[in-house]
């Protein structure tokens, strides 16, 4: 058994993980990140301290977490959706706990859940995408786990795709997670209302990802027109990692995923439209299988892979 958490922009979901990546218990709590770095350790220890109450003998804690990690893997350098930076979270953990703490970023984390028992599964080149409150990445090359010299490869989300009308959590302007985010959507759909646009959108008190992939699949002019832009800049992602990389196979998680086929069928339309070599070069584009638990999974079975840099 294995205790895995996953430390998201909305949720901050633990899970205690067999060996099979069955998961046999899950606590979860709102992140809610203007509270700042002190209440959602203490949220982080709480949670880990439920799950140690069922399975006292755990040793080690995997948890994924939403941004870059110092080569050493013991400080968060930069996550743009907490609005951290340089935090020290493997030491201000393990002074609370007996438990060793091990960190890797949350897509990564998910797309080691993927290969080792999802959509991706013994795969030799497949990149996980993962879209949710912001865009992550986790790339296999040759059965490795790619993190590059400093820990920002496959940072996907902040490729620049074009200028766009808001800036990212970043600082830059025009990162892919501002076109085909969770986020992304609420923000242009609420933009377009703001101009007056009709749809029915404009009903909602407040927007969610979820009701506009709703509404889009019930053919709001709208919601399809922002579901839509969001598949194009992920296709010109896409193709543009294919350029760089070539792998075999994406897999696409995260909460956006759940939209399910009506959702892929746009992203590959819009990949064969801007790959490269598309008459011989197509990677296959499926859904990640392990949703919401990807994250929690893929923390739990860390020594699946090694990410330390150093
Ligand atoms: C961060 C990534 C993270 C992704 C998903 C991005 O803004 O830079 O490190 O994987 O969001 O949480």
């Amino acid at each position: 058994m294995g205790i895995g958490i996953d430390l998201g922009g909305t949720a901050i979901k633990g899970g205690l993980v067999n060996t099979q990546g069955q998961v046999l218990e899950e606590r979860t709590k709102l992140t809610e990140s203007h509270r700042g770095y002190q209440a959602i350790l203490e949220d982080l220890v709480e949670l880990i301290n439920d799950l140690l109450e069922i399975s006292p003998n755990e040793t080690i804690v995997g948890i994924g977490i939403p941004g870059i990690l110092s080569g050493d893997c013991g400080t968060i350098v930069s996550s743009p959706n907490l609005h951290w930076k340089n935090v020290a979270l493997k030491k201000d953990l393990e002074v609370r706990l007996t438990q060793k703490v091990l960190l890797v970023n949350d897509a990564t984390a998910a797309c080691i859940a993927e290969a080792s028992f999802g959509s991706i599964f013994k795969k030799a080149n497949a990149m996980m995408i993962t879209l949710g409150t912001g865009i992550g990445g986790g790339l296999i090359l040759g059965h490795k786990i790619i993190t590059g010299a400093h820990g920002v490869a496959t940072e996907v989300g902040h490729m620049v795709m074009g200028e766009n009308f808001y800036n990212c959590g970043c600082g830059k302007n025009g990162c892919l997670e501002t076109f085909a985010s969770a986020t992304a959507l609420v923000r242009y759909c609420d933009m377009r209302l703001k101009q007056g646009i009709s749809s029915t959108l404009a009903k909602e008190k407040i927007l969610n990802a979820k009701i506009i992939m709703d509404e889009a699949k019930a053919g709001d002019v709208l919601a399809l027109e922002a579901v839509d832009r969001l598949a194009k800049y992920l296709g010109m992602a896409i193709s543009n990692i294919s350029d760089l990389v070539d792998p075999e196979i994406y897999a696409i998680g995260g909460g956006l995923a759940y939209a399910g086929d009506f959702l892929l069928d746009k992203i590959r339309t819009a990949t064969m439209k801007y790959l490269t070599y598309p008459d011989f070069a197509v990677p296959e584009i499926v859904l990640a299988q392990l949703k919401n638990e990807a994250g929690i999974i893929g923390a739990a079975n860390l020594s699946h892979y090694i990410i330390t840099r150093k």
